[in-house]
């Protein structure tokens, strides 16, 4: 989605924002543009298109020198994405510039109200607005007239602004769209995501909902939308420059995939303790007193691995568990009341739906208790507990270490729950424990024992039907997996219950489909091989997942993804790894935009 990154201090801002700008590629964008401060005044340049193009017309920033000013990719939403709706806007005297993530809701009405005022407006966008009502409730004083602006606003925004009567002063603004200002010394930047400043800044503030910065060379002072003063909350940056590199990988998907059995390392490390789980006091307030149901819910990658999670959930702990897309819950009058555990699942934090949907379930009375990668972000604000899944930055559109660690940390999660619950034993779960002990290695192992999925990937997915089957856990892997694949290679793909293709899909399954059977629920390797035989028999060629040494696959399927065994409730993870895989080298194949797939952001903060 749309980014904003905003510079004051001693260097030449356009290319500290070009260079800003261009670590926000990852979330997914249609146009660009800056605004800087210079001698001149304000200097505007904008483009539809990729950033190199704004790079070009600004030779490198050089063509714009000034020492302040702001960046934005944008990723459409009102208006087509060509120059002119691109951001910066401008107000009709020239005085404000804005760029702006999110949506103004009332933007009609008060277009509508700014034009019989006399504005002109240039652009289709929401965005326009803002600049004519900061121009329009201007006299003199920049931080009165920001004031007066918000207090007009209804929707979702983060905004940089600029005054050309204030050079050198940057203003930042937080409603509902996530905002972080970075400190340093001399020089002091803001933009929408950490990976912009992160290589610039060792300390940052995240501006808060209703909050406002003023940043200059020379500090920064942040206020409530009333105009209050707000001590901020610094926090420190420790990533170092190589976490949002590629590192030597061709593409950020490929690196993040093949980290994963760091991630996992990372994500279940401080939840294991003396050959158990045991999640300390982490889970907080989060629990009811009385446990009579849990209710998953997120949005995408996020939801398939909600939907693992309901199977370890309701197996290990006995306790009635729905997966809900974000999405729908909020409209589905859910059945949610305090004694409700609601368990909110996002990489970002930041996702739109899921933020609504965790505020309609805490208008119900429920607990929340959040799974997130972003430290800080909007939805650990929103929970009564934050399990961190600590997967690290993952810069690439598709989503694969932090599905991976969401799954994982949410079968650990089963398990605790199942302790105090005191539905298991204690041997059983010390084997839980050991199975999640030994899970970096088995996803290591998994990658390791199939060195051929470039060609699987070119004999099975770059023409003609694409499905993908499975049944319990391996269903909801399949999913994943078919998602993974339609996002990166534009290919359709098609995840079935194995059992449900012959009510009617099995119809579409011809000579050369290629359908991949996902089978490592040992119990139901016979009803996997029948379906395996029902699709063969129509003519389609069978890729199969199973378990290393299991001969019956073999003899079944036409080729077959050897993954480690680890026990029926953390097979999902091993089992999806090489799945991302050959995605990607399908996606590699038919020369894809991998890390950057059209049409996708990386976090999707509009509902
Ligand atoms: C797919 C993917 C998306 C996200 C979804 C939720 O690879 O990345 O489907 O999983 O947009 O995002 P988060 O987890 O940030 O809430």
């Amino acid at each position: 989605m749309c980014g904003i990154v905003g510079y004051t201090g001693g260097r030449e801002a356009a290319p500290f924002l070009l260079s800003g700008l261009r670590a926000l590629e990852y979330r997914g964008y249609d146009s660009a543009g800056l605004a800087v401060m210079g001698e001149g005044g304000l200097q505007l340049a904008k483009t539809s298109g990729r950033i190199e193009r704004l790079a070009e017309k600004t030779r490198g920033g050089a063509a714009l020198p000034g020492r302040s000013g702001i960046g934005h990719t944008r990723w459409a939403t009102h208006g087509a994405p060509t120059d002119v709706n691109a951001h910066p806007h401008v107000s009709c005297g020239g005085r404000f510039a804005v760029v702006h993530n999110g949506i103004i809701e009332n933007y009609a009405a008060l277009r509508a109200e700014l034009t019989a005022l006399g504005c002109s407006f240039r652009s289709e966008t929401d965005t326009e607005v803002i600049a004519h009502l900061l121009e329009l409730g201007y006299d003199g004083d920049f931080r009165e007239a920001l004031m007066r602006t918000v207090a007009r606003l209804e929707g979702s925004y983060a905004l940089g602004v600029v005054c050309t009567d204030f050079p050198g002063e940057v203003y930042a603004v937080r409603e509902a769209s996530p905002l972080i200002l970075g400190l340093g010394a001399g020089e002091n930047c803001f933009a929408s995501d950490l990976a912009a400043i992160a290589p610039y800044t060792k300390s940052a503030v995240r501006l808060e909902d209703g909050q406002f910065a003023r940043l200059r060379p020379e500090g920064v002072q942040v206020y409530d939308f009333a105009g209050r003063p707000v001590e901020p909350e610094i926090f420190r940056v420790d990533w170092g420059p190589e976490a949002a590199e590629k590192g030597g990988w061709e593409h950020f998907m490929l690196k993040e995939i093949m980290e994963q059995p760091r991630a996992l390392r990372s994500a279940l490390a401080p939840r294991l303790r003396d050959g158990l789980v045991d999640f300390g006091a982490e889970l907080g307030s989060a629990l009811p007193e009385r446990l009579g149901s849990v209710v998953i819910t997120a949005c995408g990658s996020a939801y398939y691995a909600g939907c693992v999670g309901k199977l370890a959930i309701e197996r290990l702990c006995r306790v009635p568990v729905t997966a809900e897309l974000a999405s729908e819950l909020r409209y589905s009058d859910p059945l949610i009341g305090e004694d409700t555990l609601v368990i909110a699942l996002s990489q970002s934090g930041e996702t739109a739906d899921t933020l609504a949907a965790v505020r309609e379930c805490r208008s119900r009375g429920a607990k929340v208790l959040a799974i997130v990668n972003a430290e800080g972000s909007s939805l650990t604000k929103l929970a009564d507990a934050v399990l961190y899944t600590r997967a690290g930055p993952e810069i690439a559109v598709a989503s694969t270490k932090g599905y991976t660690t969401q799954v994982a940390v949410l079968t650990a999660l089963a398990a605790e729950l199942a302790r105090r619950l005191g539905r298991l034993t204690e041997p059983e779960l010390r084997e839980l424990a050991a199975g999640l002990y030994r899970l970096p290695d088995a996803v290591q192992k998994a990658i390791d024992l199939n060195p051929g999925l470039p060609e699987l990937a070119r004999r099975y997915c770059l023409g003609g039907a694409l499905y993908y089957i499975g049944r319990g856990t391996d269903r909801a892997v399949a999913l994943e997996a078919a998602l993974k694949m339609k996002e990166i290679s534009y290919r359709h793909a098609e995840a079935y219950a194995a059992g449900e293709l012959k009510h009617g899909t099995i119809a579409l399954v011809e000579e050369g489909t290629s359908v991949v059977a996902l089978c490592c629920r040992t119990e139901l390797l016979g009803k996997m091989i029948s379906s395996i035989e029902e699709v063969k028999a129509r003519g389609a060629k069978v890729l199969a997942v199973a378990p290393a040494g299991e001969r019956r696959i073999l003899a079944a399927a036409d080729d077959v993804i050897t993954v480690p065994r680890t026990g029926p409730l953390l097979d999902p993870v091993a089992e999806i790894v090489p799945l991302q895989l050959l995605a990607y080298y399908a996606a590699r194949e038919l020369g894809c935009d991998i890390d950057k797939p059209k049409n996708l952001a990386k976090s999707v903060t509009v509902e």
